[in-house]
């Protein structure tokens, strides 16, 4: 099977490595500590669940790996280098090819089809010719069974189906790492369920997935469970110690 992330068991370097990460918010008078002190490494082919209460810094973690949001303290190594080294344009060049995000509320473009909102995750991918682009997004769309919706927009489709785009969106650049934000916080349990499914087939394919969940349920389905409170891992536990070949 084509693999959509790319797989790279074969390095014993981290992917992602975050040490004494600490990210603080000044609003106001108020200073919030919404990561104190993480220290995580993530390797290649691992499917991770970040849990804990509201508030607790679960999203903040996720924009921190995926350079959304920069550390206040501790350094980031993402495969291998320091993000703090990057320039701008350089992160930029890192959160657009090597990773792929999914969110809760999908965040598709509402003026563009399905087919153009995967394909502008390839806008920088200069060296892909247009039928080669086009041939990708069609995969990606296959991939997640809406190929056949690709001319429809995003208020044309269920939330499952538009999570289905979205996740074809993250896919079509074949990221290093997945992360995604309470990919299943608004569908109903059957849509969930195929989002589950989904993420569970592009791990076993060896892709990495970061996904963050307040579903004790779609916890079980990583073979990591990450717990954080108040801004601190509390628990990190494998339920299999079986690897994505
Ligand atoms: N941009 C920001 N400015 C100020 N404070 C922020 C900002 N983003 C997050 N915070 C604060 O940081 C803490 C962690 O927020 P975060 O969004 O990471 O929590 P969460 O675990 O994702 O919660 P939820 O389960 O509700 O999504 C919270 O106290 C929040 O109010
Ligand atoms: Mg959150």
């Amino acid at each position: 099977m084509t693999e959509l992330i790319t797989g790279n068991s074969m390095t014993a370097q981290h992917l992602i490595d975050l040490q004494a990460i600490r990210k603080i918010f000044y609003t106001d008078d108020i200073e919030t500590w919404a990561l104190d002190d993480i220290h995580l490494t993530i390797d290649p082919g691992e499917y991770v669940s970040i849990s804990g209460p509201s508030g607790c810094g679960k999203s903040t973690l996720l924009s921190v790996m995926g350079l959304l949001n920069s550390s206040t303290a501790g350094s980031y190594f993402f495969d291998g280098k320091p993000v703090s080294t990057l320039s701008a344009s350089e992160q930029a060049r890192v959160r657009n090819r090597d990773i792929g995000f999914i969110f809760q509320a999908f965040n598709l473009i509402a003026e563009m089809t399905a087919f153009e909102n995967v394909e502008l995750s390839l806008t920088y991918r200069s060296e892909l010719s247009r039928s080669q682009r086009r041939e990708r997004v069609i995969q990606a769309l296959d991939h997640v069974d809406m190929a056949h919706r690709q001319k429809h927009f995003p208020a044309q489709l269920s939330g499952g189906q538009q999570q289905r785009v979205a996740i074809a969106r993250a896919l079509v650049g074949q990221p290093k790492v997945l992360l995604a934000d309470e990919p299943t916080g608004n569908l109903d349990s059957r849509n969930a369920q195929m989002v589950l499914d989904l993420l569970a087939a592009l791990h076993k394919e060896g892709g990495t997935i970061v996904m963050v969940t307040h579903d004790p349920r779609s916890a079980e389905q990583a073979q990591r469970q990450i717990s954080l409170f108040d801004g601190r891992v509390v628990d990190d536990r494998r339920t299999r110690l079986t690897t994505a070949a």
